[in-house]
């Protein structure tokens, strides 16, 4: 290599450094205020108590399909492929399974599916060798083609269950194969961790004991061509101390005064980039930067965050928790989301004013969680309880525990309104794509 070439090279690299500058946005309490439960366009279709299940041999929850690092979802040599968080049923006997399903963070690893025609799925079992797991359990990420190879796939997930507390981003790679009979990986035997959380730009454990670090979810930004990831993360500083001003309140009518408890809601949309070979398969090294999007004095979590490319505007969808939010603010169970015009960085407003794009509707209030809108507006999540008709959501006498796939249902991005239009068969999975077809690279130098 002559020095001039060398020189251009350190010129790019230098480039790639300066990582973009922005304000995060905020989901304010005025925001919030103006969720409404039980709007047609903004609800999950009420799911029967006698909803079909999967398997009867394991109880699974956060789940995604194959995809691609445009967040394209893919088949493999035709076949459909999703990944889910799963437990074994230990005792199938109705007591039992409610300790099971409850019990079932303590226990999660990632199992995979198979299907022919995107609607029945056999379950493939177990994704990683034992030796990849880092702790004990295996939390949400996301299951990806890798840019430029016929068929390494990587798995980017949470390793979680250490004593102290942490949960870390990781990654673990490995091989998808299929014949006419199914599908089935190689490898999965070693992670490696992203990255931890640094009470800087997200808090960790020493700040907020029930801090929440995790759900990686990495794409190939259209705007740079580079390889970011997203995350659940909290707000840094200390829990409890935050003070909830004018920004955080937004346009709240005259006379609102913030509740004392709004101060434990400090939830943050979390974003970092890969400033290692990527290119070649290295997930080793990434920056932290500033939140996307904070929810300080509105809501602690925001989860499993994952954008939607479409018609120029940048879509970003989060999953929370009534039972998350802080203060006077309240909403359902479900997915939000927040749009950008100016790219992943954006500002960003939220979605149908509030926020809210599906809840649960108020008859089912755990009827489905884990929201995952797929670029082509197609949503999956999973069951949670169902109450038979007309009983009691709480009480486990008389509520169904899923622990399978809910309907799928597909929404319509119009600008900054979400529109729910169709509701499709339990677990339905449609494809954008046919890997390898997509795999050259789409990325800008
Ligand atoms: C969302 C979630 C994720 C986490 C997983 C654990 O449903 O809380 O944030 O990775 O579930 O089960």
């Amino acid at each position: 290599m002559n020095a001039i070439s060398s020189r251009i090279l350190e010129q790019n690299a230098a480039v790639r450094r300066v990582l973009p500058k922005y304000r995060s946005s905020r989901w304010t309490i005025a925001d919030a205020l103006k969720v409404r439960t039980d709007d047609p366009t903004t609800t999950m279709p009420v799911i029967d108590y006698n909803f079909p299940a999967m398997s009867n041999d394991v109880m699974i929850w956060d789940s995604g399909t194959l995809r691609d690092m445009h967040m394209r979802t893919v088949t493999y040599k035709g076949w459909f492929v999703l990944w889910s968080l799963a437990v074994d049923k230990i005792d199938k006997t109705n007591a039992k399974i409610y300790d099971e399903w409850h019990s079932r963070n303590d226990r999660a690893y990632i199992g995979y599916w198979y299907s022919a025609d995107g609607v029945e799925w056999t379950w493939g079992g177990r994704l990683f060798q034992t030796s990849a797991d880092l702790r004990p359990w295996e939390w949400s990420g996301s299951l990806v083609m890798r840019e430029g190879t016929e068929n390494t796939v990587d798995m980017f997930y949470t390793s979680v269950g250490a004593p102290d507390g942490n949960s870390v981003p990781a990654v673990c790679s490995g091989t998808i194969h299929a014949d006419e009979k199914g599908v089935w990986f190689e490898g999965f035997s070693a992670s490696t961790e992203m990255f931890k959380a640094d009470g800087v730009h997200y808090a960790n454990a020493s700040e907020d004991a029930y801090f929440d670090f995790r759900d990686p979810q990495p794409f190939i930004n259209p705007g740079d061509g580079e390889l970011y990831t997203l995350f659940e993360g909290n707000v840094p500083g200390m829990r409890g101390q935050f003070v909830v001003g004018s920004d955080e309140m937004g346009h709240v009518p005259p006379g609102y005064v913030v509740d004392a408890g709004a101060k434990y809601g400090a939830a943050a949309i979390g974003i970092a980039r890969c400033v290692s070979n990527w290119r070649k398969g290295n997930y080793s090294r990434w920056e932290l930067m500033p939140a996307l999007v904070t929810a300080l004095g509105v809501n602690d979590q925001t989860e499993r965050p994952h954008f939607v490319f479409k018609d120029g505007l940048t879509y970003l969808f989060t999953i929370s928790h009534h039972s998350t939010y802080t203060g006077k603010s309240t909403g359902p169970d479900g997915v939000y989301g927040f749009v950008s015009e100016k790219g992943i960085f954006g500002p960003y407003k939220p979605l149908n004013s509030s926020g809210l794009v599906l809840g649960n509707p108020s008859s089912q209030p755990y009827s489905t969680y884990s929201h995952f809108v797929d670029a082509q507006g197609y949503v999956q999540s999973f069951i949670d309880t169902i109450p038979a008709a007309g009983q009691d959501a709480e009480s486990p006498e008389t509520y169904r525990i899923g622990g399978t796939l809910a309907p799928t249902v597909r929404l319509v991005l119009d600008g900054d309104r979400t529109f729910l239009t169709e509701v499709h068969d339990y677990a339905q999975v449609f494809a954008q794509a046919a890997w390898p077809a997509s795999l050259a690279y789409d990325v800008r130098t």
